[in-house]
């Protein structure tokens, strides 16, 4: 384990992080589902893979990247904005969004343990979104989202686009501190679901607007298939569970947050 991933600060992840890199991580793969890799290649063209890098500059800027390495050197994909000071500042206080942590339940044990799921997910972020690129393609009502309005075909540039910003996302859930700068992200990511954001960073012309319901039926998926990969460098059952927990109050605690622009004025 290198210096950087000491700084999180985590006894789990210093423990365990040997385990991990001396895993095998090739067959996670196979846990796409049946012809889902299919579909998202074809959706895709090829993968994209992309340096990832988490906000802030400061110690946990080292989830995703080695420290001290020139090859290294972090970039963000096209679009992603989270520390932007331009960004509009989100309708929701931090001292909100700490009543939403604790209606969560989202503890201090959590915290650790989402920290030692991005150690354990950093290698194996393609291949999650393999699988979830997998479940949208196999399922016309979703993948309808990403499809031009002129031929109602999937657009492969727009699913790239998002993709790399989705892989992103992995590592900031995995990595956030819940200030100012995440809030007001969450409030632009929820904006880029409906409209009249949605499209307008990738310059597409697709469906305009998710449905709400979508949104939050996706905490589903995105939590119950992480499993796999979250016991995929041999933790305890007990520690995965944890981790998971963590992960779907985590992934929970955004898809709340990006309702907030869905829901009428003073209501959310
Ligand atoms: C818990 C629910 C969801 C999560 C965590 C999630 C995650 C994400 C992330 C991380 C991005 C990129 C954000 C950025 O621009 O930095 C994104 C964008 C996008 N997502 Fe979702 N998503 C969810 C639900 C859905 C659903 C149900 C659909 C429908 C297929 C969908 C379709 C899209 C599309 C089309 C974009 C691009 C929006 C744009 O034009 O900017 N998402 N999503």
């Amino acid at each position: 384990m290198d210096g950087s991933t000491r700084e999180i600060n985590c006894d789990l992840v210093t423990d365990d992080c040997r385990r991990c890199r001396s895993a095998d991580t090739r067959s996670t793969r196979n846990l796409a589902p049946r012809g889902a890799r299919g579909v998202a290649r074809a959706l895709l063209g090829g993968r994209t893979r992309r340096a990832l890098r988490a906000p802030h500059g400061a110690s946990m800027t080292t989830i995703g990247t080695t420290q001290n390495t020139p090859a290294a050197k972090p970039t963000t994909p096209p679009g992603y904005r989270l520390g932007d000071p331009t960004l509009a500042r989100s309708p929701v206080t931090l001292d909100e969004l700490d009543l939403l942590r604790g209606t969560l339940l989202m503890g201090d044990d959590d915290l650790v343990h989402l920290r030692l799921a991005g150690e354990v997910v950093r290698d194996q972020i393609e291949d999650i979104l393999d699988v979830w690129y997998g479940f949208v393609g196999a399922n016309p009502h979703l993948v309808r989202y990403f499809s031009n309005l002129s031929d109602g075909k999937p657009n492969a540039e727009y699913l790239a686009r998002v993709r790399a910003r989705f892989g992103q996302w992995i590592v900031d859930t995995t990595n956030a501190r819940y200030d100012q700068a995440w809030l007001d992200y969450q409030h632009e990511v929820g904006l880029r679901h409906r409209k009249p954001g949605k499209n307008a960073t990738d310059g597409v012309a697709s469906v305009p607007h998710i449905p709400l319901r979508y949104v939050l039926a996706f905490v589903m998926p995105l939590s119950a298939t992480m499993t796999p990969f979250l016991a995929k460098k041999g933790h305890p059952p007990e520690t995965v569970a944890k981790m998971r927990d963590a992960w779907t109050k985590a992934v929970l605690l955004t898809a709340i947050l990006w309702s907030e622009p869905y829901v009428k004025d003073g209501e959310f």
